[in-house]
């Protein structure tokens, strides 16, 4: 049995890529298979907690004992965090949410029309879900602990102490992405205020219950476990 640091404590945690309709056959989506937002879900699970995972479109077994809210676009994954947030003391952004969005889904499948004129999209930003969560009062007061993650192709711990900061958020997580995504191992830089742990190569459900416990370590809640 794992350790019980995270008794009592309430979880929600994003995973998975989202999927931005273009008309209704089509969209644009990425490759995140959620499998280190699953892994975590699991572990927090394991560590005793009450645990909400919002999925994005993805194939993987919802982890035993976890309530799962399944989504496609990066609007109802908002929508679903905020229908849940109120309920948790900790939020887990791991999902790969996308930036942009077309400005409007076209209500009937795009044809081609013979001109030989390809369509144009126009895009629109899309919420950023973990800096909206990270900017609420009670994240702001300290009764939501907010983690996000990084995926960056190079300068990892770098760029992971800049979005700390820039999203607002106690605790971010940096991994080499894209090459983690799909893959059963990765490997984390857990930034804080403080200070830079570093979590070697392993697989991603290894390495999500050492950041359970990296998590319960900075909230207090190992102490009797
Ligand atoms: O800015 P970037 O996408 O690199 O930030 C990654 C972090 O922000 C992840 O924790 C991701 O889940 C979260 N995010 C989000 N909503 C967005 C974009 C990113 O929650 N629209």
């Amino acid at each position: 049995l794992s350790p019980q640091v995270l008794a009592g404590q309430r979880v929600l945690i994003t995973a998975g890529p989202t999927f931005e309709a273009i008309d209704p056959v089509r969209g644009i989506t990425n490759h995140s298979s959620g499998k280190m937002g699953f892994a975590l879900a699991r572990a927090a699970r394991e560590a005793g907690a009450d645990v909400t995972l919002v999925a994005g479109p993805v194939h993987l077994r919802t982890p035993r004992g976890v309530h799962r809210v399944d989504v496609r676009s990066a609007q109802q994954m908002l929508d679903a965090v905020l229908a849940h947030v109120h309920e948790v003391n900790i939020f887990i952004a791991a999902a790969a949410v996308a930036d942009w969005r077309p400005a409007q889904a076209a209500t009937h499948k795009l044809k081609k029309d013979g001109s030989g004129q390809p369509p144009a999209l126009t895009f629109v930003e899309n919420p950023d879900i973990l800096a909206t969560v990270a900017a609420s009062p009670r994240a702001q007061r300290g009764e939501l602990y907010c983690v996000g993650f990084a995926a960056e192709s190079h300068d990892v711990l770098a760029h992971a102490q800049a979005k700390r900061v820039r999203k607002g958020v106690p605790l971010l997580v940096g991994n080499i992405g894209p090459a983690t995504f799909g893959r059963d191992d990765n490997a984390l830089w857990l930034v804080d205020e403080r200070e830079t742990v570093e979590l070697p190569p392993a697989s991603k459900i290894a390495l999500a219950r050492q950041l359970v416990r990296e998590i319960a370590r900075r909230l207090g809640t190992d102490a009797g476990a």
